[in-house]
């Protein structure tokens, strides 16, 4: 429509401007800001623009993938996947403490993302996808830290740029929504539920471990898969799986089982700020948890979490 157009028209000039013909970096995790600001700058400035896209090996399944064929083949940016697998899962081996996880990810993410920033010369911008919002929390002193909240996508402090491009800065989350729609990016992208930025880590209890983490992804799959079969995605705020590490005995044929209790989170929300349990029909709960049970090894009981958050937040570390 003529609105948004004059918007996106709008913003893009002013891009242009500040880039003049400098290069830009930009940090993209696949969320929805920072799609939409990347978007937006590689309207503006083209190959100018150089993304990265650091696969902490705590992606869901595909991610990495269905990132790199949108933005890579089918748009034709510029864009560097890093695989940093290796380096995040030995920097989390044996590591327990949820604000531990997070810290070590955040600054893990933050050296990775410096190097591959020092492999372009000369860059002078960053892109970040600040939203509204984002401006307005920071700017409060929040009385008791619950959550440190790293966002993938720290700033380097190592390098220092000329300037922040934030083309998003003045637009509430469902601005930004229409904006994407609005530049043709994927629906399944512009409506994509909030992932955290420590991802797969903090739905993992205790230490990660390769096993853990298969059981983590797979079931959160299926859950994916149901819930978009059912055509409940958009109702639901944010639903995946999380992998309690506890063991419980099951039975299979003429055998004793052993293996590990999944929990499926699902919530309704408008701010994430508070959230009641969504009301998944029995039916589908059934299926997702036989599914479950039959084709992910090592996962043999499924819970389904009622809690409300106060007093529970949404991720359970
Ligand atoms: P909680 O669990 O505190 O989560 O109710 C509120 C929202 O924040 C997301 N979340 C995070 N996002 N880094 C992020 O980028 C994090 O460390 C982090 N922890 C929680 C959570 O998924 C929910 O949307």
């Amino acid at each position: 429509d003529w609105d948004m157009s004059s918007l996106a028209e709008r913003m893009i000039a002013e891009i242009k401007k500040q880039v003049g013909d400098k290069k830009v970096l930009c940090a993209l995790s696949g969320g929805v800001d920072s799609s939409v600001a990347a978007v937006l700058v590689h309207k503006a400035v083209g190959n100018q623009l150089y993304c990265v896209f650091v696969d902490h090996g705590l992606l869901r399944e595909n991610e990495a993938k269905e990132v790199m064929d949108y933005y890579h083949a089918k748009l034709g940016m510029n864009i560097k996947l890093v695989d940093a697998q290796e380096r995040f899962l030995s920097k989390l081996a044996g590591v327990v403490e949820p604000e531990q996880k997070r810290k070590i990810i955040g600054e893990e993410f933050i050296r990775v993302f410096e190097e591959e920033a020092l492999k372009v010369n000369d860059t002078e911008f960053l892109v970040q996808g600040t939203i509204y919002p984002d401006v307005v929390e920071s700017g409060q002193g929040n009385s008791a830290v619950i959550k440190s909240h790293h966002n993938v996508g720290g700033l380097p402090s190592n390098i220092s740029f000329k300037g922040l491009v934030e083309p998003l800065r003045t637009l509430f989350k469902d601005e930004v929504r229409a904006l994407g729609e609005y530049l043709g990016i994927p629906k399944k992208l512009v409506w994509r539920q909030p992932f955290p930025g420590p991802g797969l880590a903090i739905r993992i209890m205790g230490a990660i471990t390769p096993e853990k983490l298969e059981i983590v992804r797979k079931t959160d799959a299926i859950l994916r898969e149901e819930v978009a079969t059912a055509g409940l995605d958009r109702k639901i705020w944010q639903y995946f799986t999380v992998m309690t590490g506890v063991q419980t005995v099951g039975v299979m044929g003429d055998g004793r089982t052993y293996d590990y209790v999944v929990a499926i989170r699902a919530v309704t929300s408008d701010d994430a700020m508070t959230v009641e349990f969504a009301e998944i029909p029995y039916d589908l709960l059934r299926k997702m948890s036989r599914r479950m049970v039959n084709e992910v090894p090592g996962c043999s009981r499924v819970v389904y979490d009622v809690t409300s958050k106060p007093p529970a937040t949404i991720e359970w570390e």
